[in-house]
C-alpha cells in the first residue's frame, strides 16, 4: 500500500447511535478508508462512549477496518479484549502509559513532560503492551494530547516513535467531538511526521475539516479522522469526497495523482 495516500476515516461518535448499522454502511459506501472508534472511560476523558460490545457490533456491519482511539486508564487491562471483537488498529495515549503521578492534568486534560525517567517508563510500558497488540494481530498506535511534547516520542531507547505503527496527533482536547480544531496541532504533526518511520501512518483528529484538512495533510497527515465533517452531514458521500477532495489539492500535482 501507498503509504502517502491520504486515508479518511469517520468517526462513529458524531453518528446517530439509534440507527448505527445503518450510520456505519453510509460511511463504508461513501468511499470511507478506515472506520475511527472512540472508546472514552469517564476517566482518562471526562467522557463516557463505549466498550467493546459495540466494537464486535460495528465488526459484524461492516468490512472496513477498525480504528479503535483508547481513551482509557490501564490500557494494557483489555487491549486483548478489543483486538479479540475486531479491532484493526489499537491506539493508546502516551499520557495512560504513566502512572498519574508523573502526569498533570492541564486545562482539559493529562499532559506529561519530557524527562529521563519518563522515557525509560514510557519505552519498558509501550514495548510491553505493543507485544500484546501485535500479537493479538492489531496495528498499534501511539496518540498524544494537545499539551504533551510531540518531542516526547524521541525519547525511550529505542525511541518511542520508532515503535509503533501510527502516531496518533489530537488537534482538540479529547472527549468530544464537534470541536474547533487547535492550529497548534500543525508544528506538531509536522514533528511527528519527522519521528515518525517510514511507513509509520501519522494520523489527526478533532475539528477536522475541508478547511482545516490542506494543513493538515501539508504538514504530514496521512490518516484524517473526521466525526463531524461526516456524520454531521446528510450527504456522506459528498462529506467524504470533499475532505478527500481539499486534502489532495492541497498536496498539489502530486495529490492529484492519487
Ligand atoms: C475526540 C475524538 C475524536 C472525535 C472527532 O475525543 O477522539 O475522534 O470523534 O470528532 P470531530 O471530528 O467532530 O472533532
Ligand atoms: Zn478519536
Amino acid at each position: 500500500m501507498n503509504q502517502s495516500r491520504i486515508l479518511i476515516a469517520p468517526s462513529i461518535l458524531a453518528a446517530d447511535f439509534s440507527r448505527l448499522a445503518e450510520e456505519v454502511r453510509s460511511a463504508e459506501s461513501a468511499g470511507a478508508d478506515w472506520l475511527h472508534l472512540d472508546v472514552m472511560d469517564g476517566h482518562f476523558v471526562p467522557n463516557l462512549s463505549f466498550g467493546p460490545d459495540l466494537v464486535e457490533a460495528v465488526r459484524k456491519v461492516t468490512r472496513l477496518p477498525l480504528d479503535v482511539h483508547l481513551m482509557i486508564e490501564a490500557p494494557e487491562r483489555t487491549v486483548r479484549e478489543y483486538a479479540a471483537r475486531g479491532a484493526d488498529s489499537l491506539t493508546v495515549h502516551v499520557e495512560a502509559l504513566l502512572p498519574v503521578s508523573r502526569r498533570v492534568w492541564r486545562g482539559r486534560g493529562w499532559s506529561v513532560v519530557r524527562t529521563a525517567g519518563n522515557g525509560r517508563r514510557l519505552s519498558r510500558n509501550l514495548a510491553r503492551l505493543g507485544e500484546t497488540v501485535r500479537r493479538s494481530g492489531c496495528r498499534l498506535g501511539l496518540a498524544v494530547n494537545p499539551a504533551t511534547p510531540v518531542a516526547l516520542l524521541e525519547k525511550g531507547s529505542p525511541p518511542l516513535a520508532g515503535g509503533v505503527d501510527l502516531i496518533l496527533v489530537m488537534s482538540v482536547w479529547p472527549g468530544f467531538g464537534g470541536q474547533k480544531f487547535l492550529r497548534d496541532a500543525l508544528p506538531r504533526l509536522r514533528r511527528a511526521r519527522s519521528l515518525a518511520a517510514p511507513g509509520c501512518f501519522v494520523q489527526v483528529d478533532g475539528g477536522v475539516s475541508p478547511a482545516t484538512v490542506g494543513p493538515c495533510v501539508r504538514a504530514g497527515a496521512t490518516v484524517i479522522v473526521a466525526g463531524t465533517s461526516v456524520f454531521g452531514l446528510p450527504d456522506r458521500a459528498r462529506a467524504v469526497r470533499d475532505l478527500r477532495k481539499a486534502a489532495l489539492a492541497s498536496l498539489g500535482a502530486e495529490g492529484r495523482k492519487q
